[in-house]
């Protein structure tokens, strides 16, 4: 799939996925490349009148949805969020997915966790059989013995590397480092969640393990829903 077309199909599914939103809802904003087109309509809908108010995962996401006017609020305000748009670097049949490309993935899993209805958007590319293969799992880790939380890592059985920008580690919005570790193909995502969640110093994974309800996959003519099997 070109890069236009990719680009297309996240446009679609991000715009189906804000068809879903309803006046006074609380609604999670996501983070990264797919959830920024979903962003961008809400942004939209709120100039025509839609009333919401947002929880940024990420600063980038909070700046972005301050300057299309989309009022924001406090996760500590609300502890509640209605619906929340959110992209995946995959996502599996059983709606397990690994997240954190973006970096984003602490402020990510809180409001996940919080939602009522988790909407993934995503393009054809992020459907798999099996998590992992060559996706890595980003872990964020306290920048305080880092290296020993990757060593830690190492011996759950994957390849642990230091996440770079611009020559430099890596930082989080919330001050910290990310390793990202190549499994390869993972057969059980709750229970390397819960094994990678034991280590010390490891603030979270990009294992998101039950928790998303509907995805949507972007397609060259339109949007496939599908809502998770319960
Ligand atoms: C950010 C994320 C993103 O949702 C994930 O990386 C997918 O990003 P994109 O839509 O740009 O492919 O988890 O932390």
């Amino acid at each position: 799939m070109g890069q236009d077309i990719r680009e297309e199909a996240k446009r679609r599914a991000a715009e189906r996925a804000v068809e879903f939103l309803k006046d006074g809802q609380i609604v999670g904003l996501g983070t990264g490349s797919t959830a920024i087109f979903a962003i961008r309509a809400i942004g939209r809908l709120v100039r025509e009148g839609l009333k919401i108010r947002g929880v940024p995962t990420s600063v980038d996401t909070a700046r972005c949805a301050t300057e299309l006017g989309i009022p924001l609020v406090d996760l500590n305000e609300t502890c509640s969020v209605d619906i929340t748009i959110d992209g995946a670097d995959q996502i599996d049949g059983r709606f397990d997915m690994i997240k954190g490309g973006g970096g984003a993935l602490v402020r990510e899993k809180l409001v996940a966790h919080v939602t009522e209805r988790e909407v993934i958007v995503v393009d054809p590319s992020k459907p798999v059989a099996t998590l992992g293969g060559s996706c890595p799992v980003p872990v964020e880790v306290l920048p305080f013995g880092w290296c020993l939380a990757a060593r830690l890592l190492a011996k759950l059985g994957c390849t642990p590397s230091l996440r770079q920008r611009n020559g430099q580690s890596f930082v989080s919005d919330n001050g910290n480092y990310i390793v990202d570790c190549e499994f390869g193909d993972i057969s059980d995502p709750g229970y390397l969640e819960r094994s990678i969640k034991e280590l010390p110093g490891v603030v979270e994974t990009g294992l998101f393990v039950g928790l998303a309800h509907t995805l949507i996959v972007g397609t060259e003519s339109g949007a496939d829903v599908t809502q998770r099997f319960r």
